[in-house]
C-alpha cells in the first residue's frame, strides 16, 4: 500500500504499519517455509535486517512492502484521491473500448474496478482480482450500491491470481506490484492470462521523486519497474508522467522468449 510520510498523514502511516504486519502475518509466511526451505532459491533473497516496512525479502534489490489489510479499505476511497491520483486521468490513459476484458489485479475496494466496468460497459467485463476476500467482499458490495454487474470476483494467491489463460486485454495494477510477496511467479501467469496482443499497467508512485510524500518501499523508479518486467517477458511500450504522483507504464508481452530462470538478484551477493 501507500504510506504517506507527511506529519498530518501520521495516523495513516501507522496503521498502514500495523495492518500490514497484520495482513503478512496471515498472508505472507504460508507460503515461503516447507519445501523450499532446503534449498536457496535463485530468484530472491533474504535479509534479517531491513526497512520495517518490508518483508525482508528482495527481488532485483528492491525489498517487497508489506500487504495492505482489508482494515484500512476506507483509505482507498478517501475524496483527497481525487487531487491526489487524478483517476479519471489514469482511465483516460488507458484507452479502454466496450467489450474489451480487463483484469483489475489487487483490486482493493474496488475503486479503478469501478471505473473500468463504467467504462466497458456492457459487454466488456472486469477480472477484480484480490487475496483478501475480505477486500472482496466491499467491492463487491461498493459493486452493487453503484449497480455495476459487468465484473468477476477472482480470488487469487500469491503466486496466482487465477484468470483463464489467453483472456485479457489489459491488466492494471494500481499501487499493488511493490507488495506482490512473489512477483516472478505473478507475472509469470499474468503473462499466461493476457492475449497475445495485451498489455500490461503498472502505475506506481514516482520513487524518483522526493517531493512526492510516500515512503520509499511504497514507490517504485521507472528504471526498476523496467528491469523487472523485461526478466518477466515483457517489452516496454510508454511511460505517462501525466498524474500527480505517478508513473503509468505500459508493456506488452514480448512475443519471444519466456522470462529466464533466474534474474540478476541471484547472482548478487545481497
Ligand atoms: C494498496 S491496495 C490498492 C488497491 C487498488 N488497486 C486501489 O488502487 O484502490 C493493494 C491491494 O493489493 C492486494 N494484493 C497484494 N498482493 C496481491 C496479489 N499477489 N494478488 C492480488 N492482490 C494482491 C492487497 O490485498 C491490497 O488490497
Amino acid at each position: 500500500m501507500a504510506c504517506f510520510e507527511s506529519s498530518a498523514l501520521r495516523v495513516l502511516a501507522g496503521w498502514c504499519l500495523l495492518a500490514g504486519a497484520a495482513a503478512f502475518a496471515t498472508l505472507g509466511d504460508s507460503e515461503e517455509q516447507p519445501a523450499a526451505a532446503a534449498k536457496p532459491n535463485p530468484i530472491y533473497t533474504f535479509k534479517a535486517d531491513h526497512d520495517p516496512d518490508g518483508i525482508g525479502k528482495f527481488y532485483f534489490g528492491r525489498e517487497i512492502s508489506h500487504v495492505m489489510g482489508h482494515l484500512a479499505a476506507d483509505w482507498l476511497e478517501r475524496p483527497s484521491r481525487i487531487v491526489e491520483e487524478a483517476p479519471a486521468k489514469l482511465i483516460e490513459s488507458l484507452q479502454l473500448k466496450p467489450s474489451m476484458t480487463v483484469a483489475d489485479i489487487g483490486a482493493g475496494s474496488g475503486y479503478f474496478t469501478r471505473r473500468i466496468a463504467r467504462k466497458i460497459q456492457p459487454d466488456g467485463l472486469v477480472y477484480a482480482v484480490e487475496i483478501q476476500s475480505e477486500m472482496l467482499e466491499i467491492l463487491e458490495a461498493n459493486m452493487k450500491r453503484h449497480q455495476l454487474k459487468n465484473f468477476r470476483s477472482v480470488l487469487g494467491t500469491e503466486r496466482d491470481p487465477k484468470l483463464p489463460a489467453s483472456s485479457v486485454d489489459l491488466v492494471l495494477m494500481v499501487d499493488v506490484y511493490h507488495e506482490f510477496s512473489f512477483p516472478h511467479e505473478m507475472m509469470t501467469k499474468i503473462h499466461q492470462a493476457l492475449k497475445p496482443d495485451g498489455k500490461v499497467v503498472f502505475v506506481e508512485y514516482r520513487g524518483e521523486d522526493p517531493k512526492v510524500p510516500i515512503k520509499p518501499l511504497h514507490k517504485m523508479t521507472e528504471a526498476q519497474v523496467k528491469k523487472e518486467a523485461k526478466a518477466q517477458g515483457f517489452s516496454w511500450i510508454k511511460t505517462l508522467d501525466v498524474l500527480p504522483r505517478q508513473h503509468i507504464i505500459f508493456f506488452e508481452k514480448r512475443k519471444a522468449a519466456a522470462p529466464p530462470p533466474e534474474n540478476e538478484a541471484s547472482r548478487r551477493p545481497d
